[in-house]
């Protein structure tokens, strides 16, 4: 394998799982770290990174990573739309001579064309897997699935999960409940990529998409941890998954009839509900009894020439919603 990894850049540091993966690279060590950030941002990072404000054009990227070995991007579901599936990011690296790429992928897995059926926003990331593949011999890429990022929903703003509401102690419950789901923390995530790039793992990871996990759950063990957790029992309210499922469809297609996915996206008001959409339509694929979501056997191989192990969900979950 050609040189080793030390420089990486990270596009979207400040977001949700951005964060944590910043944190892992840190934790780590032996990485110089640089987060990429919009001109227009307001973002903060620890002091150990080099922030780089851009425009995103195309000169003013290939500069950001030119002598950059890796490039992370974690931008949200709505920038990725923004930024054409991260045409212009797929381009620099490939004129700044990047060694390689990791996509905003982070979610069930994208290979699977029943899952794209389902969820059709993943259409997103496979277009970004398709350029990948295209330059594929001169910039390796590894596409992470991780599942649904259970400490993120326990918290996430109602507009994106609306589900689980630690304010008022309301869990929607789809169904029985029972449907297992393979799930990550946001820890977990930072962690699985900063092993991808390590030496040992280049050549198994190189241009593969991969899967991890924390844990497996259900939606009667997140809510049995979060009563235990918070002390008192919470109000369930019955929903059905397939009508969930419908909606986030229907929402979708008609906010994307006449422009696309990109066009919904920077539009000043069909973007809220492009996130709606979004969140609808990967509960269904979740919570649905399709198996969507279950991906023990290929994370456990992946986890298992990686180094990481499953996490203790209890743990996980009490410690977000403290
Ligand atoms: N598995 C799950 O449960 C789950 C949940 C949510 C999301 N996801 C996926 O994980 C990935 C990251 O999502 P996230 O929620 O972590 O992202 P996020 O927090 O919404 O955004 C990440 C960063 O993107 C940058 N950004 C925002 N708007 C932008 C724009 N218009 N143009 C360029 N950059 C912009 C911002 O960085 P600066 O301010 O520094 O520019 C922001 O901090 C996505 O692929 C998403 O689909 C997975």
């Amino acid at each position: 394998m050609s040189s080793s990894i030390k420089n990486v850049l990270i596009i979207g540091a400040s977001g949700n799982v951005g964060r944590a993966i910043t944190d892992a690279f840190l934790r780590h060590g032996g990485f110089n770290v640089s987060a990429l950030t919009r001109s227009s941002s307001s973002s903060t990072f620890a002091p150990e990174v080099t922030v780089i404000r851009t425009a995103y054009t195309l000169a003013s990227l290939i500069d950001a990573f030119t002598s950059q070995h890796a490039v992370v991007c974690a931008i949200g579901t709505v920038a990725n739309a923004n930024l054409e599936n991260q045409r212009l990011f797929i381009h620099a690296a490939e004129a700044a001579g990047v060694k390689k790429f990791i996509p905003t992928e982070f979610t069930l897995d994208t290979s699977d064309e029943r899952v794209v059926d389902l969820i059709k926003c993943c259409i997103m990331k496979r277009d970004t897997v398709d350029k990948l593949r295209e330059v594929e011999n001169r910039v390796e890429w590894t596409a992470v699935s991780t599942g649904p990022w259970v400490d993120w929903m326990a918290t996430a703003p109602a507009e994106e999960w609306p589900w689980w509401d630690l304010s008022n102690k309301t869990f929607v419950k789809f169904d029985d409940g029972n449907t297992p789901f393979d799930a990550s923390s946001h820890a977990q995530v930072g962690k699985a990529i900063v092993a991808t790039l390590l030496p040992e793992n280049r050549e198994a990871t190189k241009n593969q998409h991969i899967f991890i996990r924390s844990f497996r759950l259900t939606q009667n063990q997140v809510l049995e941890i979060f009563e235990k957790t918070t002390g008192s029992p919470w109000t369930v309210v019955p929903n059905s998954i397939g009508d969930v499922g419908k909606q986030g469809r229907a929402i979708y297609d008609e906010i994307t009839r006449d422009g696309g996915i990109s066009a919904a996206a920077v539009h000043p008001e069909l973007g809220g509900k492009l996130l709606l959409s979004v969140g609808l339509m990967i509960s269904a694929g979740i919570f649905g009894l399709g198996n969507w979501c279950q991906f023990e056997d290929k994370a456990k191989f992946w986890m298992n020439k990686l180094g990481l192990e499953d996490e203790d969900p209890v743990e996980v979950l009490s410690k977000a919603i403290r």
